[in-house]
């Protein structure tokens, strides 16, 4: 038998611990985040994986761009912003600010679906989803925490359009860094349920 190396991605050893990683992969919400927030490099990476994420006609219908540092005081007053435009007391306008400013660093995915393609609309989508959770994957294989957030406020054409291009939309950010917490207790999974033979006995 081979020899296993704990470098080889293929070795049984490396693949089983890779599946447990992703049998356990959790978010962890924008407060429960602390310093250190993945790298420029850890970024690349996380992009890396998710261009390994299925892709029908390799479109690429998607892209990320990073928060950090002094960049993340103009997406506070943005949020601030969109709170006060919404009415909102100054707790929540201070709130809104925190969203912002609290992650280490936050990751925009701004997707680029191609209408009247060869490839359908739903599934570039399929795409932009696989990349999401690829690049969620990875930062937690990488050692950091994080959590894809949206909200209204990915919508607002205001926030949206700070990020996006013509053709484009906002999906929302990952908000990253290390994780201040343990993750909470859940249930488990209960993947069997989700899983038929086909044809069913009704025949569908
Ligand atoms: C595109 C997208 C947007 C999301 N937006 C939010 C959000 O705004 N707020 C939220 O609590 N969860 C949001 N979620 C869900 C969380 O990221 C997370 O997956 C969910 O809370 C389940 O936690 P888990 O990943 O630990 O299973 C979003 C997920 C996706 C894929």
């Amino acid at each position: 038998m081979a020899p296993v190396s704990r470098s080889d991605p293929t070795s049984p050893d490396a693949r089983a611990a890779a599946l447990a990683l992703l049998l356990h992969r959790h978010s962890t919400g924008p407060k429960h985040l602390r310093e250190p927030g993945p790298s420029d490099a850890h970024v690349v990476r996380l992009a890396q994986a998710a261009l390994r994420a299925p892709d029908h006609g390799r479109k690429i219908p998607f892209r990320f761009a990073v928060v950090r540092g002094a960049a993340k005081s103009r997406l506070a007053d943005l949020f601030a912003d969109y709170g006060r435009r919404r009415g909102k007391p100054a707790d929540d306008v201070a709130a809104e600010r925190d969203r912002a400013e609290h992650p280490p660093v936050v990751i925009a995915v701004i997707a680029r679906i191609a209408p009247d393609d060869e490839i359908p609309e739903h599934e570039q989508w399929m795409a932009v989803g696989g990349a999401v959770a690829n690049a969620m994957n990875a930062l937690q294989l990488m050692g950091y925490a994080g959590k894809v957030v949206s909200g209204a406020r990915a919508a607002d054409p205001e926030i949206a359009g700070a990020f996006c291009g013509p053709g484009e939309t906002l999906v929302g950010w990952i908000a990253a860094g290390t994780a201040a917490t343990p993750p909470k207790a859940r249930e488990a999974d209960a993947p069997a349920a989700l899983v038929r033979r086909w044809p069913d006995e009704g025949g569908t």
